[in-house]
């Protein structure tokens, strides 16, 4: 009987003995799992790509909010890529793709468009993006490509909008995210921002003024649509009465 235990007492010692040789093998198949874990979330992941020609700091605005949030690790949304059409124009790690290497404007969106094409992206924004883009570009991507304008839309879209809101004696002024359609700044209404505009107003001091609520509006827009809060259906802008709250963001005193 002892014998007996004795016995099964070596076997399990060299069964032991078996399992340590080869658990470099199992090591390496957790590798394996690991990875395949990686690919599975780098699958889920839904990237966001943003366009940008100058200044960026709209984009810079998304890319802190979307740190600070950790949306990575809390939505699975990830800043993937920044393209922009200036060689010069600052961003992180950002890919030019020069619209005056391109003889046409389609030939610059089949390049923009190879760009934007591997990151299979959830959502674009276009964050200070100053090219017109065509309609089957825009068809291509239609749900999906927001823009954000200076300005309360439907009120003065196109160009000087702070300049205008002045001259128009408007007494608040704002901005406007919205879902890019092939009519100018016609698109839907995501979310605004909204503040003052004082008597001593420049264009510059009202351009001052909204930036910061551009940048406070922007970022919970870009998240609200990749998170599917908010969607484009039959060219309005659906959500819940909760997200248009949150999607409507006003000037406060400090
Ligand atoms: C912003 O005022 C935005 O509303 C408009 O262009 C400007 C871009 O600024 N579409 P930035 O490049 O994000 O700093």
């Amino acid at each position: 009987m002892q014998q007996n235990t004795i016995q099964k007492r070596q076997e399990s010692e060299e069964n032991d003995s078996v399992r340590l040789k080869y658990r470099p093998l199992s090591c390496a198949l957790d590798f394996d799992k690991c990875r395949i874990y990686a690919l599975f979330l780098n699958n889920i992941m839904k990237n966001i790509v943003v366009l940008i020609s100058g200044r960026g700091s709209n984009f810079e605005a998304i890319l802190r909010t979307a740190r600070s949030e950790d949306w990575e690790g809390r939505f699975g949304l990830k800043i993937a890529a920044v393209i922009s059409n200036r060689p010069l124009a600052k961003g992180l790690d950002a890919v030019a793709v020069d619209h005056k290497a391109y003889p046409t404007r389609e030939a610059f969106e089949e390049a923009l468009t190879a760009a934007i094409e591997p990151y299979k992206p959830a959502v674009i924004v276009l964050a200070g993006f100053m090219r017109i883009l065509t309609e089957s570009f825009v068809a291509r991507w239609e749900g999906k490509i927001l823009n954000i304008h200076p300005a309360l839309l439907p009120l003065f879209p196109g160009l000087d909008t702070h300049q205008r809101a002045i001259d128009a004696g408007c007494r608040v002024h704002g901005s406007t995210v919205h879902f890019v359609s092939s009519v100018l700044d016609g698109g839907a209404i995501i979310g605004q921002s909204v503040v003052p505009v004082l008597p001593s107003d420049t264009d510059e001091t009202l351009a001052a003024r909204l930036l910061p609520y551009e940048h406070k509006l922007y970022p919970q827009c870009v998240k609200a649509v990749a998170l599917g809060e908010v969607k484009l259906i039959d060219g309005k802008a659906v959500m819940s009465d909760e997200v248009a709250h949150h999607l409507a963001i006003f000037w406060r005193k400090d």
